[in-house]
């Protein structure tokens, strides 16, 4: 690894509901994988933009210098609850927005929710994904009856859920170098439709 070329890795906090549990959840990830050698952290909340931005049209800021970011990141982690057996329209209307910029990315999931811990967004997630040519991983983060689960900012089970964590984070990283060696090398050919 070239430790003077850290993978960029954006943690995107997907809901921007009032009151909403996904602060929790995505302040105890950055907690549990802050320090992780070879990564640069940044992170999107989406709460604090404007996703009613039209598509196509330059945004004014802060929306214009997260395109920028969104395009400078190798690997990105979606925090997402599910809502209706899906991801929500906040995650979609930032996804709408930019194109070119998920091309030949990595993207990992931490996910919350009930019963089923959000993963039926992150299976929602990976088909979009794969129209905008964005390798998704296998491993997630999940968290089934959240709210339950979290006491003073951290999971019952805190120890699975740091391995669980730092295994998503080892994955990202290894498609996130691969996939950024293979962009720089050639341009990522798109068969349209
Ligand atoms: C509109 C809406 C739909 C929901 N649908 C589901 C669902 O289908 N499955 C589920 O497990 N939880 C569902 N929930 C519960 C959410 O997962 C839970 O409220 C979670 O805390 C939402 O994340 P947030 O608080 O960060 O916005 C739903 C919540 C909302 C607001």
């Amino acid at each position: 690894m070239d430790s003077s070329d850290p993978l960029r890795m954006a943690v995107v906090i997907g809901s921007n509901r009032e009151g909403r549990f996904g602060g929790i959840v995505a302040r105890w990830f950055l907690e549990t994988i802050a320090g992780t050698e070879g990564i640069d952290l940044d992170v999107i909340d989406l709460a604090d933009l404007d996703l009613h931005t039209r598509i196509g049209i330059d945004p004014p800021e802060p929306m214009q210098s997260v395109f920028g970011r969104v395009a400078d990141a190798d690997a990105f982690v979606f925090v997402t609850p599910e809502y209706n057996h899906s991801f929500p329209a906040s995650i979609k209307a930032f996804i709408d927005l930019h194109v070119e910029q998920w091309s030949g990315k990595a993207i990992g999931f931490v996910s919350y929710g009930g019963i089923a811990g959000g993963l039926r967004s992150v299976e929602a997630l990976r088909l979009v994904f794969a129209s905008l040519n964005a390798a998704t991983v296998r491993n997630t983060v999940s968290f089934a009856n959240a709210w339950d689960q979290f006491t003073d900012g951290a999971p019952s089970d805190s120890e699975r859920s740091a391995h669980a964590a730092n295994s998503l984070v080892q994955q990202l990283k290894w498609w996130g170098d691969a996939l950024r060696a293979a962009r720089r090398s050639a341009p990522l050919v798109s068969a349209g439709e």
